[in-house]
């Protein structure tokens, strides 16, 4: 037993089961109930990934409308992927946690690190990559960032959490090697690796038990093979049986509905108890995690000491600056179309997402930025007064019917997607909006249309019907191109969009996600030049929906079941093993500079081994670079897979040493027999390149 869990017993054991019960459930939207008298207080959670969430009342979805709540608004998770920067994602990490020990939380429901199995899911903005090693590298930095401030990070939604239609109650069916290489994987590093405080349960089942109930899921991987001690917590109306919850190993049921002493692990969990149907154990297991956990984030025991956050400051947007900067990916840039000279005289602008404002939608994600700087104020203020800037809209956007109750109050009920017909008033604007772009675009040499998605469509609680841009925005691009082929574009979206209808006729693109309050600073930088882009795409960007594993195999979005018969084929693996080419692979993505590599040597000391090159600037800009390395067994059918990567800042005329490594745990493959990761002997073909597709360097290796 360590120092926490004798003091943990010793409050354990003056509990009335009331309190204890008040502990285990929602008391609140977004907290439990505490035991003043022993002087513990409600736990006090926020969203979300994208900053901490404003305030509600306590009982109601109803913003309270303070003007205390503005935050720092984040870039998302696609967009922290991106950077393939481990010390930018705890940097991320940092900022959450001090915001959020600012606004006087204790758990903050970050990050989100669901594997993106199809481009359509709606929270995929929030979430990471189609690829567990990434998202497990990245994740372990952002949740150590988080917890540095004595604030629990409730990493979400564990597990195989990878659709919006029929979130509730989608049974996914997957095999227990899937679940454990793919799904699981970033989660389990997070506990191993960054000691995580909270685990989501998710809402979905996993071959017919709900994630929130799951014993085998919470009780048998997490807790006994994991060894995990800290909390679980439910998503909001995650619980559908009191038994089963109780016997579970959750800790704490939270709904978005106001009958909290009615919640499954509330009054009917102390009528069972009562009658002897659930014994008390289950009870104190719960609130033994619950004390366990309070006291390492100094809730309990050394309460002085407890860090007292910080929001809103200098230094939080000036991080949320660096990560937007090299979150920023160049697809495409032909004749160097990009950078642009500042010295330009006049500049077109066009798109509705110059101007649209994106940190108050999305979902639970959404927040009260304390500002937000669109694409155009961020060229406008780069440039100054002298450029004849000129906007025009380009695509209409038409406003979303307003519910009367607060989405997330209506979002255990089952909603069914509206079908869109588009208005004949809303087609004449669109046409209206499209001839005044096209006239403009003729008199204007530089022009850089703002493009893509925005919260109407990466929106939590429904997924997208398509990978094309809404608003005819492909009439759009290619009209315009037709006019000017030196326009630069910018797509903005939480994950892949097809780009095949212009993709050939265009020279420069550039791609986003949502990247937070300084996306037209940071825009601004990279198309002007005063940085080289750096950010790489953790999702491939297929040239057609088809393309996508799940969506080959007609398993996208399931409705009552869903059947991951793709295996472990997810993302890029499927793309590799059926030969497909995507529009743009994993990991690409481009930079001003140029560079070279030489040097290439490994050492071979196992368990580790290293792969060493030296790579050199040889451009015009100070750029970062990202190796990345790919294993592949060569006796086996499967794919090559990312293992290692490093990103690496050069001055122009300079060069890097970079080592990459592996270890037994790259060459492990989990045996669904023997119920363990085993290392697989053999051949390995181990590739070295700067993207999947551009690789520079392979050599094999026996382990
Ligand atoms: C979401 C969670 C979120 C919770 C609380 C749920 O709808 O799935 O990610 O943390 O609501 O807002």
């Amino acid at each position: 037993m360590n120092n926490y869990d004798l003091k943990v017993e010793e409050i354990l054991k003056q509990l009335t089961l009331e309190e204890k019960i008040g502990m285990i459930h929602g008391d609140g939207l977004f907290q439990t109930k505490g035991v003043e008298r022993l002087g513990i207080k409600p736990l006090k959670m926020a969203d979300g990934p994208m900053g901490v969430r404003a305030e509600f009342l306590n009982d109601k979805w109803i913003p309270l409308n303070h003007s205390d709540d503005y935050v720092t608004y984040l870039p998302s998770g696609s967009a922290i992927a991106s950077t393939w920067n481990n010390s930018l994602a705890y940097k991320y990490g940092q900022v959450l946690g001090r915001e959020a020990r600012g606004r006087g939380k204790d758990v903050i429901l970050a990050p989100s690190m669901n594997i993106i199995r199809s481009p359509l899911c709606g929270r995929n903005f929030e979430y990471l990559s189609e690829d567990p090693f990434i998202i497990g590298k990245l994740a372990v930095q952002m949740v150590k960032g988080i917890q540095e401030s004595d604030v629990i990070s409730c990493a979400k939604h564990f597990a195989a959490n990878n659709q919006e239609t029929n979130r509730l109650g989608v049974d996914v069916i997957v095999k227990e090697k899937t679940l454990y290489e793919i799904y699981f994987k970033a989660f389990k590093e997070i506990i191993i690796k960054a000691n995580v405080y909270g685990i989501m349960s998710a809402y979905n089942k996993i071959n017919g038990h709900y994630c929130s109930q799951n014993k085998w899921l919470l009780n048998n991987v997490l807790r006994k093979e994991w060894n995990y001690e800290n909390l679980v917590i439910s998503d909001w109306g995650a619980v559908n049986d009191t038994l089963e919850a109780a016997e579970a190993a959750l800790d704490i049921e939270m709904s978005v509905t106001d009958n909290f002493d009615n919640y499954y692990l509330a009054n009917p969990l102390i009528e069972k108890i009562n009658n002897g149907e659930i014994e008390i154990k289950n009870i104190d297991n719960k609130v033994r995690n619950i004390l366990r956990t309070m006291f390492k984030i100094k809730m309990l025991g050394d309460t002085e000491d407890r860090k007292s956050g910080v929001y809103n400051t200098k230094e939080h947007q000036d991080i949320t600056y660096e990560i937007a900067l090299e979150s920023i990916v160049l697809l495409k840039n032909e004749d160097n179309v990009l950078p642009l000279n500042k010295n330009i005289k006049k500049l077109l602008v066009i798109g509705d997402n110059a101007i649209r404002h994106h940190s108050n939608k999305g979902g639970s994600a959404e927040i009260k930025a304390l500002y937000e700087i669109s694409p155009l104020m961020g060229l406008k203020t780069k440039l100054g007064g002298n450029v004849d800037i000129r906007y025009t809209k380009g695509y209409y956007v038409p406003d979303k019917a307003a519910d009367d109750k607060h989405w997330q109050e209506l979002s255990l009920e089952k909603k069914i997607a509206k079908e869109k017909t588009l208005s004949d008033e809303i087609k004449a604007k669109q046409k209206l909006y499209l001839d005044e772009a096209i006239e403009l675009a003729k008199q204007y040499e530089n022009i850089i249309i703002f493009a893509g998605l925005n919260h109407d469509y990466d929106l939590e609680g429904q997924d997208r019907s398509d990978i094309d841009l809404p608003y005819e925005q492909d009439q759009l691009i290619s009209e315009i191109l037709k006019v000017n082929p030196n326009t630069i574009i910018h797509l903005l979206s939480g994950s892949a969009v097809s780009m095949s209808k212009w993709q050939a006729q265009a020279k420069t693109i550039l791609w986003s996600s949502y990247i937070g309050m300084e996306t037209g600073h940071a825009l601004a930088s990279i198309i002007f030049g005063d940085v080289s882009p750096s950010g790489k795409l953790t999702q491939t960007f297929a040239v057609k929906l088809e393309d996508y594993s799940s969506h080959q195999i007609g398993e996208f979005p399931g409705n009552d079941h869903v059947h991951y018969y793709e295996k472990e084929n997810v993302g890029y693996r499927h793309f590799l093993v059926n030969k497909i080419k995507p529009q743009f692979p994993f990991g690409h993505g481009l930079s001003y500079s140029k560079f070279t590599y030489d040097k290439f040597t490994n050492q071979l000391d196992d368990p580790r081994y290293s792969f060493n090159l030296n790579i050199k600037n040889i451009g015009n800009f100070d750029a970062s670079e990202t190796i990345q390395l790919y294993l592949k067994n060569i006796n086996n059918k499967e794919p090559m897979v990312l293992k290692a990567y490093e990103k690496v800042f050069i001055k122009k005329g300079e060069a890097r040493a970079v080592s990459l490594t592996l270890d037994d745990e790259s060459f492990s493959y989990y045996n669904e027999v023997s119920k363990q990761f085993e290392v697989k002997k053999g051949l390995y073909q181990v590739s070295i390149g700067t993207s999947l597709e551009n690789i520079i360097h392979q050599t094999q290796i026996e382990v």
